[in-house]
């Protein structure tokens, strides 16, 4: 029992108690009440409704003998294939009825007569392949109706005629291709609507009209190519519209128009490759907008102009090469950019322009040889900058200009071979810097000027021969695993959490004293083995990091490691 029902059992308690000390006390929790043979039946004492549960009881029919003040009927699981007229006539308090998960295939027109008080019918994953026009017009008081995983393949026009309580209405993973025009234009109700996995491949702009209370409408998984002008146009009330996973390449101007409720917009997953600059016209409580996986090749400048309240913009996954002036016009409020797997190689100055509260940018898997001067300028707010497994080869000193607040630089998986002086010297915020799996061979003094608070520097799988000593101040954590470090500057603070440094070739002469003497004072800073969880394919096996200092010179000692090297060698340093 979750905690809601307790507190009220609770308090429904008290209040007993307090009104007949005498009898509430050993009141039960069931009454024993007539029930049907094979099914169990509860009246919970904080509720005067009975709840028959029938559920996968291999029934074929419905039994004879359910009470009649059934208020709640549980006939899901069983082997029912058909069901027949007045099938529950006599249950007319009935509120609940669930029929889910059977092989019901065929039902009578008049199956529900006498159910005026249903208000929630569950015939989701069944076989049903047609529903009779006036099968409902029996339950006028329906609120929620799920026929969700069936074989629906057409549905009347009339079948759900005057149904004007229902607020929830699944018609989800069936087989509709056409629904007919005035389907639902009885259900000024409904607040959620879900037509997903069906093959719906057009929506003629009568269809929604009368759904003016309508909040979520969820059309995922269907073979939708064009969103025609006019279709969402009453949705006033809308919040949600779920588009992905269609076949879309056309989305006329002004299509959203009207929706002046819109929070979430997914599109996610369609074959979208030109999208007009009034296509969004409208859209001002738009708060996700998510465009990822299509084939968008360029972003118009203004497209997204109206969106002031937009905080997250996907666009991963699509084939945009050029980011142009001005195309994130508008877009005070967005905090999130996802621009991953576009192959991008050119920006400009003023691309990403006004997007003043923007914290998370994404641009892995993008193609630029080098970043255009100043390109972040006015991003103060960022704090996650993902340009990994690009195509950089050089890091120049306006390239991160402004970005004060930045907290993470991801420059990990480039070609990055040089790095100019004080080109992070903007970065006063920055805490981690990932530089591994590049080409960098040699960084210069002042390379990190400016970097007060960065506390990770992955520097592993360079080709680095010497790391200038300003690198190691502020940090706690580097790791210089697989470079051709033969030495390190002699000073290493003392603040230092963890320091890899296997699979270089330390020379173990009397430069490499202090580093021994660090290692040995210091095991936990700079451990000779971690046990660590897996990544990537098994991530829940253990296995063993080695942080070997294999000498590699002198002769004598080579593929020893220094911190086994006996300390005699050194006594005359
Ligand atoms: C229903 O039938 C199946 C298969 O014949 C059987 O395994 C199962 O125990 C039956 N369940 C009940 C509640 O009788
Ligand atoms: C992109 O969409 C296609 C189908 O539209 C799908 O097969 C593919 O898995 C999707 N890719 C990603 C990365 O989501
Ligand atoms: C950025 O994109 C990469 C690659 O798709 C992904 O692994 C990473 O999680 C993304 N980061 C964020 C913050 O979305
Ligand atoms: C990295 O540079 C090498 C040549 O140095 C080139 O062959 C390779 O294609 C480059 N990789 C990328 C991702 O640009
Ligand atoms: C590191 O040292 C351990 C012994 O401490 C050894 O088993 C392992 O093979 C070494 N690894 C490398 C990469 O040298």
């Amino acid at each position: 029992m979750d905690a809601p029902v307790l507190l009220i059992l609770w308090a429904l308690g008290t209040s007993l108690i307090a009104a007949d000390p005498a009898t509430s006390a050993e009141k039960p929790t069931e009454e024993p009440v007539p029930c049907s043979n094979g099914c169990t039946c509860l009246t919970e004492y904080y509720s005067i409704d009975l709840g028959v549960y029938c559920s996968s009881r291999n029934l074929t029919q419905v039994p004879s003998d359910i009470p009649s003040s059934t208020h709640s009927l549980w006939l899901d699981g069983n082997l029912f294939p058909s069901l027949p007229a007045g099938a529950f006539s006599h249950l007319s308090s009935l509120h609940f009825l669930n029929l889910q998960r059977g092989p019901l295939c065929v039902l009578d027109a008049q199956v529900f007569r006498g159910l005026r008080a249903l208000a929630h019918l569950h015939l989701e994953r069944n076989s049903i392949r047609t529903l009779p026009a006036a099968v409902f017009q029996n339950t006028p008081n329906l609120a929620s109706l799920s026929l969700h995983n069936n074989q629906l393949a057409r549905i009347e026009e009339r079948l759900f005629a005057g149904l004007s309580n229902m607020w929830l209405l699944n018609l989800g993973w069936n087989s509709l291709s056409v629904l007919p025009d005035a389907l639902f234009q009885d259900l000024h109700g409904l607040r959620e609507l879900v037509l997903a996995g069906n093959r719906l491949a057009y929506l003629q702009p009568q269809l929604f009209q009368g759904l003016t209370e309508l909040k979520e409408l969820d059309l995922t998984g269907n073979v939708l190519k064009v969103i025609k002008a006019n279709v969402f146009l009453k949705l006033s009330k809308l919040q949600k519209l779920y588009l992905a996973q269609n076949q879309i390449t056309t989305m006329v101007p002004r299509a959203f128009f009207g929706m002046k409720s819109l929070r979430w917009l997914d599109l996610t997953n369609n074959r979208l490759s030109v999208i007009h600059e009034e296509t969004f016209l409208g859209l001002h409580s738009l708060h996700v907008l998510r465009l990822s996986n299509n084939s968008i090749a360029s972003l118009r400048a203004g497209t997204f102009r109206d969106l002031q309240n937009l905080e997250e913009l996907r666009l991963s996954h699509n084939k945009i090469a050029v980011l142009g002036e001005w195309i994130f016009d508008g877009l005070g409020h967005l905090e999130m950019l996802e621009l991953d797997h576009n192959q991008v190689h050119s920006a400009r100055m003023g691309t990403f322009s006004g997007l003043s509260h923007v914290a998370v940018i994404n641009l892995s898997r993008s193609c630029f040889l080098s970043l255009p001067d100043h390109v972040f300028r006015g991003l103060s707010k960022l704090h996650s900058l993902h340009l990994d497994k690009g195509c950089l080869t050089k890091i120049t000193t306006q390239a991160f200009t402004g970005l004060s607040g930045l907290r993470r630089l991801f420059l990990q998986d480039n070609n990055i071979s040089v790095v100019e002086r004080q080109s992070f010297s903007d970065l006063q915020g920055l805490q981690q810097l990932d530089l591994r799996f590049n080409k960098i061979s040699t960084l210069c003094s002042n390379t990190f000027y400016g970097l007060k608070n960065l506390d990770y520097l992955l520097l592993s799988n360079n080709q680095l021969r010497q790391l200038p000593s300003d690198a190691l101040l502020p940090l706690r954590y580097l790791n210089l695993k697989d470079n051709m470090l033969s030495s390190l500057p002699a000073a290493i603070p003392d603040h230092m959490d963890k320091l890899w440094l296997s699979g270089n070739r330390w020379k173990c002469d009397c430069s490499a004293r202090a580093l021994r003497e660090y290692c040995i004072r210091k095991p936990q800073a700079c451990p000779r083995q971690v046990e660590t969880l897996a990544e990537g394919d098994e991530p829940h096996t253990v296995v063993t990091v080695y942080n070997n200092i294999t000498c590699s010179s002198p002769t004598s000692l080579a593929g020893q490691d220094l911190r086994d090297v006996d300390s005699t060698h050194f006594k005359n340093c």
